[in-house]
């Protein structure tokens, strides 16, 4: 089976690229610049250039291809890479080449909590992609997974302190997240591609463990073997400042905001009925610290 992934640099395009090639599928890889992609042509992929901006390079990416995953973003775009033109525009562009192209099932990364109605533009784009790949008539699988452990608890958060250590809590921190490793996200984006039981289904997943952002910091400290200096950036100067920033720092006040609603809303995930479904051993976020630390 022949896979197009989309976002084939990112955290999750990389893995399922890695365990997609490792149990027999061949994958095209999508990349805007083809230098990013050395690795993954190593790998045994095939690599290409495509850019969700462009048309053209959608149709192109999508001739020949049985399946596709959509693994990219512009949470923190700029320029002609707003999240309007990558997440919202470029998706529903890249769904249409999908079908043109008579792509026979498309897998879309949505995220936990995704709705119209959220306080952050983001996750509204997520909603309103997910009801225009429901309503294009192509075969389906939503998967909506929540912080992946490389990016909210090692990039913006852990990392820092085994290398300086110092971290920036957005917020008081107290409130219990769920996160899940890039590798097993990876696992249900595998499973999602090429097992029609999840045809036209929209899944919520998760990780094995709800931990605050002070705990990810007292992990780091045990494995870092130092206490961390920690800033908090209080919860009400970002409520405040985020839609003053609005008109001229988009992004800036879009973290702000999904901050916000971060460090407020309940944000745990029990995984036991998926687990009933998808058998699996789930990375803890102990173990994930441990490895980030080398130990
Ligand atoms: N990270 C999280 O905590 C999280 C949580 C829930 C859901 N998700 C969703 O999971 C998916 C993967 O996230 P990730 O964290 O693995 O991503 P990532 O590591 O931040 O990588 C982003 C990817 O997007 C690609 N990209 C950006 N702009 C593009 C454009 N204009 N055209 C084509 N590709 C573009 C980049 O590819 P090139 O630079 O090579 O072009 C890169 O491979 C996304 O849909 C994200 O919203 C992520």
């Amino acid at each position: 089976m022949k896979i197009l992934i989309v976002g084939a640099t990112g955290v999750l395009g990389k893995a399922t690229t890695r365990q997609l090639l490792a149990a027999g599928h061949k994958v095209r890889a999508m990349t805007r610049d083809l230098h990013k992609g050395e690795d993954l042509r190593t790998m045994g992929a095939e690599v290409v250039q495509g850019d969700l901006i462009d048309q053209a390079s959608l149709l192109n990416a999508c001739q020949g291809v049985e399946a596709v995953l959509a693994a990219a973003h512009q949470l923190m775009g700029t320029g002609q890479y707003t999240s309007q033109a990558v997440d919202d525009a470029g998706h529903c562009a890249l769904i249409d080449a999908a079908k043109a192209a008579r792509v026979g099932h498309f897998v879309y990364t949505s995220a936990q909590h995704a709705s119209p109605s959220h306080p952050t533009d983001f996750y509204r784009t997520k909603a309103k992609v997910e009801a225009y790949l429901k309503a294009s008539g192509l075969s389906y699988t939503i998967l909506r997974p929540p912080a992946f452990m490389e990016w909210h608890l090692h990039n913006l958060l852990g990392a820092a302190i085994s290398t300086s250590g110092k971290t920036t809590i957005y917020g008081a921190g107290n409130n219990p997240i769920n996160f899940i490793a890039g590798e097993d996200v990876a696992r249900f984006a595998v499973i999602a591609l090429t097992d029609p039981r999840l045809k036209n289904r929209t899944i919520d997943i998760g990780g094995p463990d709800n931990l605050s952002k002070n705990q990810v910091v007292s992990l780091y400290e045990k494995y870092a073997g130092r206490t961390a200096k920690v800033t908090h950036v209080p919860t009400g100067l970002m409520k405040v400042m985020a839609p003053v920033l609005r008109p001229m720092q988009p992004v800036i006040s879009r973290l702000m905001a999904f901050s916000v609603w971060a460090d407020t809303t309940d944000q745990r995930f029990d995984p036991t009925t998926m687990l009933k479904e998808f058998p699996m051993t789930l990375t803890h976020v102990e173990d994930f610290v441990r490895a980030a630390n080398g130990k």
